[in-house]
Protein backbone atom coordinates (compact mmCIF):
# COMPACT_ATOMS: atom_id res chain seq x y z
CA UNK A 1 0.00 0.00 0.00
CA UNK A 2 3.12 2.55 1.10
CA UNK A 3 4.90 1.56 -1.75
CA UNK A 4 2.07 2.15 -4.06
CA UNK A 5 1.51 5.94 -2.48
CA UNK A 6 4.98 6.87 -3.08
CA UNK A 7 4.81 5.31 -6.61
CA UNK A 8 1.69 7.63 -7.37
CA UNK A 9 3.50 10.87 -5.52
CA UNK A 10 6.64 10.12 -7.82
CA UNK A 11 4.14 10.24 -11.04
CA UNK A 12 2.52 13.12 -9.68
CA UNK A 13 5.89 14.85 -9.44
CA UNK A 14 7.31 14.40 -12.31
CA UNK A 15 3.93 15.96 -14.16
CA UNK A 16 4.04 18.55 -11.98
CA UNK A 17 7.99 19.22 -12.83
CA UNK A 18 6.63 18.64 -16.23
CA UNK A 19 3.92 21.13 -16.36
CA UNK A 20 6.38 23.91 -14.51
CA UNK A 21 8.59 23.39 -17.87
CA UNK A 22 6.08 23.79 -19.97
CA UNK A 23 4.86 26.54 -18.07
CA UNK A 24 7.85 28.46 -17.60
CA UNK A 25 9.49 29.49 -20.95
CA UNK A 26 7.98 31.22 -23.67
CA UNK A 27 9.96 32.03 -26.79
CA UNK A 28 9.15 35.45 -27.88
CA UNK A 29 10.22 38.85 -29.05
CA UNK A 30 10.87 41.19 -26.07
CA UNK A 31 11.85 44.94 -26.60
CA UNK A 32 15.16 44.63 -26.64
CA UNK A 33 16.19 41.08 -26.72
CA UNK A 34 15.34 40.00 -29.93
CA UNK A 35 13.63 36.23 -30.14
CA UNK A 36 14.75 34.37 -27.14
CA UNK A 37 13.72 31.88 -24.60
CA UNK A 38 12.36 34.16 -21.94
CA UNK A 39 12.79 32.40 -18.42
CA UNK A 40 10.57 33.22 -15.66
CA UNK A 41 11.66 34.77 -12.96
CA UNK A 42 12.07 31.76 -10.23
CA UNK A 43 12.90 31.94 -6.69
CA UNK A 44 14.00 29.21 -4.06
CA UNK A 45 15.43 26.28 -5.27
CA UNK A 46 14.19 25.16 -9.25
CA UNK A 47 15.99 22.46 -10.79
CA UNK A 48 18.90 23.55 -12.41
CA UNK A 49 19.03 26.84 -10.23
CA UNK A 50 16.82 29.27 -13.03
CA UNK A 51 16.35 31.60 -11.72
CA UNK A 52 14.87 33.50 -15.14
CA UNK A 53 16.10 36.47 -17.18
CA UNK A 54 13.40 38.43 -16.85
CA UNK A 55 10.90 39.71 -15.13
CA UNK A 56 7.64 37.87 -13.86
CA UNK A 57 6.13 41.27 -14.65
CA UNK A 58 8.01 41.19 -18.03
CA UNK A 59 6.74 37.48 -18.67
CA UNK A 60 3.41 37.52 -17.67
CA UNK A 61 2.78 40.66 -19.74
CA UNK A 62 4.32 39.39 -22.78
CA UNK A 63 1.80 36.68 -22.34
CA UNK A 64 -1.37 38.99 -22.09
CA UNK A 65 0.16 40.55 -25.34
CA UNK A 66 -0.59 37.26 -26.78
CA UNK A 67 2.77 35.79 -27.36
CA UNK A 68 2.96 32.26 -28.50
CA UNK A 69 4.92 29.80 -26.74
CA UNK A 70 5.80 26.22 -27.68
CA UNK A 71 3.88 22.96 -27.23
CA UNK A 72 4.37 19.23 -28.21
CA UNK A 73 0.83 18.66 -28.76
CA UNK A 74 -0.37 18.80 -32.44
CA UNK A 75 -2.51 21.92 -32.05
CA UNK A 76 0.50 24.54 -32.03
CA UNK A 77 -2.66 27.28 -31.80
CA UNK A 78 -2.23 26.27 -28.14
CA UNK A 79 1.20 27.99 -26.97
CA UNK A 80 -0.92 31.10 -27.03
CA UNK A 81 -2.57 31.58 -23.85
CA UNK A 82 -3.91 34.60 -24.39
CA UNK A 83 -4.94 36.14 -27.48
CA UNK A 84 -5.36 40.02 -27.57
CA UNK A 85 -5.84 40.80 -30.94
CA UNK A 86 -8.85 39.64 -29.92
CA UNK A 87 -9.89 42.64 -27.16
CA UNK A 88 -9.04 44.73 -30.70
CA UNK A 89 -11.30 43.13 -32.82
CA UNK A 90 -14.37 43.48 -30.04
CA UNK A 91 -13.83 47.06 -29.65
CA UNK A 92 -14.15 47.62 -33.64
CA UNK A 93 -16.56 45.39 -33.96
CA UNK A 94 -19.15 46.78 -31.27
CA UNK A 95 -17.69 50.46 -31.66
CA UNK A 96 -16.92 51.87 -35.38
CA UNK A 97 -17.56 49.14 -37.51
CA UNK A 98 -21.52 49.15 -35.54
CA UNK A 99 -21.68 52.95 -35.23
CA UNK A 100 -20.79 53.39 -38.75
CA UNK A 101 -22.41 50.96 -40.24
CA UNK A 102 -25.82 51.74 -38.76
CA UNK A 103 -25.16 55.13 -39.62
CA UNK A 104 -24.62 54.30 -43.52
CA UNK A 105 -27.84 51.67 -43.13
CA UNK A 106 -29.63 54.85 -41.81
CA UNK A 107 -28.47 57.26 -43.93
CA UNK A 108 -29.57 55.07 -47.41
CA UNK A 109 -32.66 54.96 -46.02
CA UNK A 110 -33.12 58.68 -45.31
CA UNK A 111 -31.42 59.56 -49.18
CA UNK A 112 -33.62 57.37 -50.75
CA UNK A 113 -37.30 59.07 -49.01
CA UNK A 114 -35.42 62.22 -49.61
CA UNK A 115 -35.13 61.27 -53.41
CA UNK A 116 -38.39 59.12 -53.26
CA UNK A 117 -39.53 63.19 -52.07
CA UNK A 118 -37.64 64.98 -54.76
CA UNK A 119 -38.70 63.20 -57.78
CA UNK A 120 -41.71 60.71 -57.19
CA UNK A 121 -42.05 57.38 -58.84
CA UNK A 122 -40.17 57.45 -61.96
CA UNK A 123 -43.60 56.67 -64.56
CA UNK A 124 -43.45 55.28 -67.67
CA UNK A 125 -44.11 58.61 -69.57
CA UNK A 126 -45.44 57.12 -72.80
CA UNK A 127 -47.85 55.42 -70.27
CA UNK A 128 -48.46 51.86 -70.41
CA UNK A 129 -49.13 50.55 -73.88
CA UNK A 130 -50.66 46.52 -73.10
CA UNK A 131 -47.92 45.26 -75.06
CA UNK A 132 -44.97 43.52 -73.20
CA UNK A 133 -41.47 42.05 -73.99
CA UNK A 134 -39.47 39.40 -72.52
CA UNK A 135 -37.49 40.94 -70.38
CA UNK A 136 -35.87 38.02 -68.13
CA UNK A 137 -36.28 34.04 -68.61
CA UNK A 138 -37.63 31.51 -66.35
CA UNK A 139 -34.07 30.66 -65.27
CA UNK A 140 -33.19 34.67 -65.08
CA UNK A 141 -35.64 34.91 -62.82
CA UNK A 142 -34.88 31.64 -60.71
CA UNK A 143 -31.06 32.86 -60.48
CA UNK A 144 -32.40 36.63 -59.34
CA UNK A 145 -34.48 35.52 -56.58
CA UNK A 146 -32.46 32.59 -55.63
CA UNK A 147 -29.77 35.14 -54.92
CA UNK A 148 -32.15 37.72 -53.71
CA UNK A 149 -34.20 35.37 -51.15
CA UNK A 150 -31.03 34.22 -49.91
CA UNK A 151 -29.43 37.52 -49.08
CA UNK A 152 -32.34 39.05 -47.18
CA UNK A 153 -32.23 36.47 -44.77
CA UNK A 154 -28.52 36.31 -44.24
CA UNK A 155 -28.43 40.23 -44.16
CA UNK A 156 -31.79 39.93 -41.38
CA UNK A 157 -29.94 37.36 -39.72
CA UNK A 158 -26.45 39.05 -40.02
CA UNK A 159 -27.73 42.45 -38.86
CA UNK A 160 -29.47 40.41 -35.45
CA UNK A 161 -26.31 39.21 -34.57
CA UNK A 162 -24.42 42.48 -34.90
CA UNK A 163 -27.48 44.85 -33.45
CA UNK A 164 -29.84 42.76 -32.30
CA UNK A 165 -28.96 42.72 -28.38
CA UNK A 166 -29.16 46.32 -28.43
CA UNK A 167 -32.64 46.29 -29.52
CA UNK A 168 -34.55 42.72 -29.08
CA UNK A 169 -34.12 41.22 -25.84
CA UNK A 170 -36.44 44.61 -24.27
CA UNK A 171 -38.61 43.95 -26.90
CA UNK A 172 -39.38 40.30 -27.54
CA UNK A 173 -37.61 39.31 -23.43
CA UNK A 174 -34.38 37.50 -23.88
CA UNK A 175 -34.63 33.71 -23.82
CA UNK A 176 -36.71 34.21 -27.14
CA UNK A 177 -34.01 36.92 -28.19
CA UNK A 178 -31.78 33.89 -27.69
CA UNK A 179 -33.67 31.03 -29.24
CA UNK A 180 -33.99 33.59 -32.64
CA UNK A 181 -30.48 33.99 -32.75
CA UNK A 182 -29.59 30.78 -32.40
CA UNK A 183 -31.88 29.70 -35.14
CA UNK A 184 -30.69 32.88 -37.09
CA UNK A 185 -27.24 31.53 -36.72
CA UNK A 186 -28.08 27.97 -38.46
CA UNK A 187 -29.85 29.65 -40.98
CA UNK A 188 -26.85 32.09 -41.86
CA UNK A 189 -25.30 29.18 -42.10
CA UNK A 190 -26.95 26.88 -44.46
CA UNK A 191 -28.49 29.48 -46.45
CA UNK A 192 -25.14 31.19 -47.07
CA UNK A 193 -24.84 27.89 -49.86
CA UNK A 194 -27.83 29.16 -51.69
CA UNK A 195 -26.49 32.74 -51.93
CA UNK A 196 -22.68 31.31 -53.10
CA UNK A 197 -24.61 29.12 -55.72
CA UNK A 198 -26.85 32.27 -56.88
CA UNK A 199 -23.79 34.39 -57.35
CA UNK A 200 -22.30 32.07 -59.54
CA UNK A 201 -25.54 31.22 -61.49
CA UNK A 202 -25.69 35.28 -61.74
CA UNK A 203 -22.26 35.79 -62.50
CA UNK A 204 -22.51 33.22 -65.96
CA UNK A 205 -26.02 34.25 -66.75
CA UNK A 206 -25.74 37.83 -67.04
CA UNK A 207 -21.67 38.78 -67.54
CA UNK A 208 -21.85 39.25 -71.26
CA UNK A 209 -24.22 42.29 -70.85
CA UNK A 210 -22.54 43.51 -67.73
CA UNK A 211 -19.35 44.16 -69.88
CA UNK A 212 -18.58 48.38 -70.29
CA UNK A 213 -19.03 50.34 -73.30
CA UNK A 214 -18.88 53.79 -74.65
CA UNK A 215 -22.87 54.02 -74.50
CA UNK A 216 -22.43 53.67 -70.40
CA UNK A 217 -20.30 56.68 -70.24
CA UNK A 218 -23.28 58.60 -72.08
CA UNK A 219 -25.43 57.68 -69.99
CA UNK A 220 -23.03 58.28 -66.62
CA UNK A 221 -22.95 61.69 -68.18
CA UNK A 222 -26.75 62.27 -68.71
CA UNK A 223 -27.31 61.11 -65.05
CA UNK A 224 -29.20 58.26 -66.11
CA UNK A 225 -32.24 60.31 -66.49
CA UNK A 226 -33.05 59.62 -62.97
CA UNK A 227 -33.16 63.42 -61.74
CA UNK A 228 -35.48 64.71 -64.66
CA UNK A 229 -38.50 63.75 -66.05
CA UNK A 230 -38.20 63.19 -70.18
CA UNK A 231 -34.41 62.12 -70.21
CA UNK A 232 -33.76 59.08 -71.67
CA UNK A 233 -30.51 58.28 -72.08
CA UNK A 234 -29.85 54.88 -74.54
CA UNK A 235 -29.45 51.74 -73.52
CA UNK A 236 -28.47 47.84 -73.83
CA UNK A 237 -29.47 45.09 -71.63
CA UNK A 238 -28.70 46.56 -68.80
CA UNK A 239 -27.38 50.54 -68.50
CA UNK A 240 -24.48 51.78 -66.96
CA UNK A 241 -25.99 52.05 -62.94
CA UNK A 242 -27.14 48.33 -63.56
CA UNK A 243 -23.76 47.24 -64.68
CA UNK A 244 -22.44 48.84 -61.37
CA UNK A 245 -24.81 47.32 -59.34
CA UNK A 246 -23.95 43.93 -60.94
CA UNK A 247 -19.93 43.90 -60.43
CA UNK A 248 -20.69 45.35 -56.89
CA UNK A 249 -22.97 42.00 -56.40
CA UNK A 250 -20.41 39.86 -57.72
CA UNK A 251 -17.48 41.41 -56.13
CA UNK A 252 -19.03 41.97 -52.83
CA UNK A 253 -20.90 38.79 -52.97
CA UNK A 254 -17.42 36.84 -53.90
CA UNK A 255 -15.87 38.52 -50.82
CA UNK A 256 -18.55 38.01 -48.24
CA UNK A 257 -17.99 34.05 -50.00
CA UNK A 258 -14.90 33.66 -49.38
CA UNK A 259 -14.80 35.36 -46.01
CA UNK A 260 -18.04 33.76 -44.93
CA UNK A 261 -16.17 30.09 -45.98
CA UNK A 262 -13.46 31.21 -43.72
CA UNK A 263 -15.84 31.86 -40.83
CA UNK A 264 -17.61 28.43 -41.27
CA UNK A 265 -14.12 26.23 -41.97
CA UNK A 266 -12.04 28.75 -39.03
CA UNK A 267 -7.97 27.50 -39.07
CA UNK A 268 -8.46 25.75 -42.58
CA UNK A 269 -9.17 28.35 -44.93
CA UNK A 270 -6.69 31.75 -44.86
CA UNK A 271 -6.75 34.13 -47.62
CA UNK A 272 -5.43 37.38 -45.87
CA UNK A 273 -1.82 37.21 -45.18
CA UNK A 274 -1.70 36.10 -49.28
CA UNK A 275 -3.94 38.65 -49.60
CA UNK A 276 -1.97 41.21 -47.83
CA UNK A 277 1.37 40.14 -49.66
CA UNK A 278 -0.01 41.00 -53.25
CA UNK A 279 -1.79 44.20 -52.13
CA UNK A 280 1.72 44.89 -50.26
CA UNK A 281 2.82 45.36 -53.94
CA UNK A 282 1.52 48.99 -54.24
CA UNK A 283 3.45 49.86 -51.38
CA UNK A 284 1.20 49.31 -48.08
CA UNK A 285 2.03 47.34 -45.27
CA UNK A 286 -0.26 44.78 -44.26
CA UNK A 287 0.98 42.46 -42.16
CA UNK A 288 2.39 39.24 -43.88
CA UNK A 289 2.68 36.61 -41.09
CA UNK A 290 -0.45 36.05 -39.50
CA UNK A 291 -1.56 33.24 -37.04
CA UNK A 292 -4.55 31.12 -37.78
CA UNK A 293 -6.93 33.38 -35.17
CA UNK A 294 -5.86 36.18 -36.62
CA UNK A 295 -6.98 34.82 -40.07
CA UNK A 296 -10.19 34.25 -38.47
CA UNK A 297 -10.20 37.92 -36.44
CA UNK A 298 -9.79 39.52 -40.08
CA UNK A 299 -12.38 37.29 -42.08
CA UNK A 300 -14.80 38.48 -39.33
CA UNK A 301 -13.80 42.13 -39.45
CA UNK A 302 -13.89 42.21 -43.31
CA UNK A 303 -17.01 39.67 -43.44
CA UNK A 304 -19.05 42.51 -41.29
CA UNK A 305 -18.04 45.49 -43.22
CA UNK A 306 -18.36 44.34 -46.75
CA UNK A 307 -21.78 42.59 -45.78
CA UNK A 308 -22.80 46.47 -43.95
CA UNK A 309 -21.84 48.00 -47.23
CA UNK A 310 -23.55 45.35 -49.69
CA UNK A 311 -26.92 45.99 -47.21
CA UNK A 312 -26.70 49.56 -47.88
CA UNK A 313 -26.39 48.61 -51.77
CA UNK A 314 -29.07 46.15 -52.52
CA UNK A 315 -31.50 48.61 -50.32
CA UNK A 316 -31.60 51.22 -53.11
CA UNK A 317 -30.94 48.17 -55.51
CA UNK A 318 -35.04 47.29 -53.88
CA UNK A 319 -36.07 50.81 -53.82
CA UNK A 320 -35.57 51.67 -57.51
CA UNK A 321 -36.76 47.64 -58.95
CA UNK A 322 -39.86 48.47 -56.27
CA UNK A 323 -41.13 51.80 -55.03
CA UNK A 324 -39.11 53.66 -57.34
CA UNK A 325 -39.58 52.96 -60.45
CA UNK A 326 -42.88 52.02 -62.21
CA UNK A 327 -42.64 49.06 -64.35
CA UNK A 328 -39.81 47.59 -63.67
CA UNK A 329 -40.44 44.95 -61.00
CA UNK A 330 -42.02 42.71 -63.41
CA UNK A 331 -38.93 42.09 -65.17
CA UNK A 332 -38.25 39.57 -62.37
CA UNK A 333 -41.90 38.93 -61.36
CA UNK A 334 -43.87 37.38 -64.64
CA UNK A 335 -40.55 38.38 -66.40
CA UNK A 336 -42.48 40.22 -69.24
CA UNK A 337 -42.22 44.13 -69.16
CA UNK A 338 -44.46 46.83 -70.81
CA UNK A 339 -42.66 48.00 -74.27
CA UNK A 340 -43.24 51.36 -73.32
CA UNK A 341 -41.40 50.86 -70.28
CA UNK A 342 -38.34 49.53 -72.28
CA UNK A 343 -38.30 51.60 -74.75
CA UNK A 344 -37.40 54.50 -72.56
CA UNK A 345 -35.21 52.69 -70.23
CA UNK A 346 -33.20 50.33 -72.80
CA UNK A 347 -33.98 51.62 -76.12
CA UNK A 348 -30.98 49.70 -77.73
CA UNK A 349 -32.42 46.51 -76.18
CA UNK A 350 -35.51 47.03 -77.69
CA UNK A 351 -34.40 47.40 -81.05
CA UNK A 352 -31.50 44.42 -80.88
CA UNK A 353 -34.43 42.34 -80.21
CA UNK A 354 -36.71 43.69 -82.72
CA UNK A 355 -34.07 43.17 -85.24
CA UNK A 356 -33.72 39.39 -83.96
CA UNK A 357 -37.24 38.62 -84.03
CA UNK A 358 -37.69 40.24 -87.40
CA UNK A 359 -34.54 38.07 -88.46
CA UNK A 360 -35.93 34.98 -87.37
CA UNK A 361 -39.14 36.32 -89.34
CA UNK A 362 -37.55 36.96 -92.56
CA UNK A 363 -37.00 32.87 -94.23
CA UNK A 364 -41.22 32.85 -93.50
CA UNK A 365 -42.05 36.27 -95.09
CA UNK A 366 -40.17 35.08 -97.80
CA UNK A 367 -42.67 32.21 -98.48
CA UNK A 368 -45.61 33.89 -98.32
C1 LIG B 1 -37.01 42.48 -52.79
C2 LIG B 1 -35.81 42.49 -53.32
C3 LIG B 1 -35.46 42.82 -54.74
C4 LIG B 1 -36.21 43.41 -55.74
C5 LIG B 1 -37.62 43.96 -55.66
C6 LIG B 1 -35.39 43.43 -56.93
C7 LIG B 1 -35.78 43.92 -58.15
C8 LIG B 1 -35.06 43.84 -59.31
C9 LIG B 1 -35.51 44.24 -60.62
C10 LIG B 1 -36.86 44.86 -60.91
C11 LIG B 1 -34.52 43.97 -61.50
C12 LIG B 1 -34.58 44.16 -63.02
C13 LIG B 1 -34.32 45.55 -63.47
C14 LIG B 1 -34.49 45.64 -64.98
O1 LIG B 1 -35.29 44.93 -65.55
O2 LIG B 1 -33.83 46.46 -65.60
C15 LIG B 1 -33.42 43.41 -60.76
C16 LIG B 1 -32.19 43.05 -61.29
C17 LIG B 1 -31.10 42.67 -60.56
N1 LIG B 1 -31.08 42.32 -59.21
FE1 LIG B 1 -32.64 42.56 -57.92
N2 LIG B 1 -34.18 42.88 -56.62
C18 LIG B 1 -34.18 42.50 -55.30
C19 LIG B 1 -33.13 41.93 -54.58
C20 LIG B 1 -31.87 41.71 -55.10
C21 LIG B 1 -30.75 41.23 -54.33
C22 LIG B 1 -30.79 40.93 -52.84
C23 LIG B 1 -29.70 41.14 -55.18
C24 LIG B 1 -28.30 40.69 -54.91
C25 LIG B 1 -27.78 40.43 -53.76
C26 LIG B 1 -30.16 41.55 -56.48
C27 LIG B 1 -29.38 41.61 -57.59
C28 LIG B 1 -29.80 42.01 -58.85
C29 LIG B 1 -28.93 42.17 -60.00
C30 LIG B 1 -27.43 41.94 -60.01
C31 LIG B 1 -29.75 42.59 -61.05
C32 LIG B 1 -29.29 42.93 -62.48
C33 LIG B 1 -28.76 44.34 -62.51
C34 LIG B 1 -29.79 45.35 -62.15
O3 LIG B 1 -30.89 45.32 -62.70
O4 LIG B 1 -29.50 46.21 -61.30
N3 LIG B 1 -31.48 41.89 -56.40
N4 LIG B 1 -33.78 43.31 -59.43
Amino acid sequence: MAAKIVRSLTRLSVVAALMFFATSFVQTDLPGMGTVRALAQTTGDVPGNWSGNISDTQFWRAIRKGVTGSVSIPDKKAGQLVQSDGDELRAFRQGPMSQFGGWLLIGSLIVLGLFYVGRGRIQVEAGLSGRTIERFNAFERFVHWLTASSFIILALTGLNMLYGKYVLPSIIGKSAFASLTMFGKFAHDWIAWAFILGIILMFFSWVRHNIPNMTDVRWILAGGGMFSAGVHPPAKRFNAGQKIIFWLVIVGGASLSGSGLALLFPFEIEMFAATFKVINQLGTNFPTELSPIQETQYALMWHGVIALVMIAIIIAHIYIGSLGMEGAFDAVGTGQVDINWANEHHNLWVQEMETMDENAAAPNRGTE
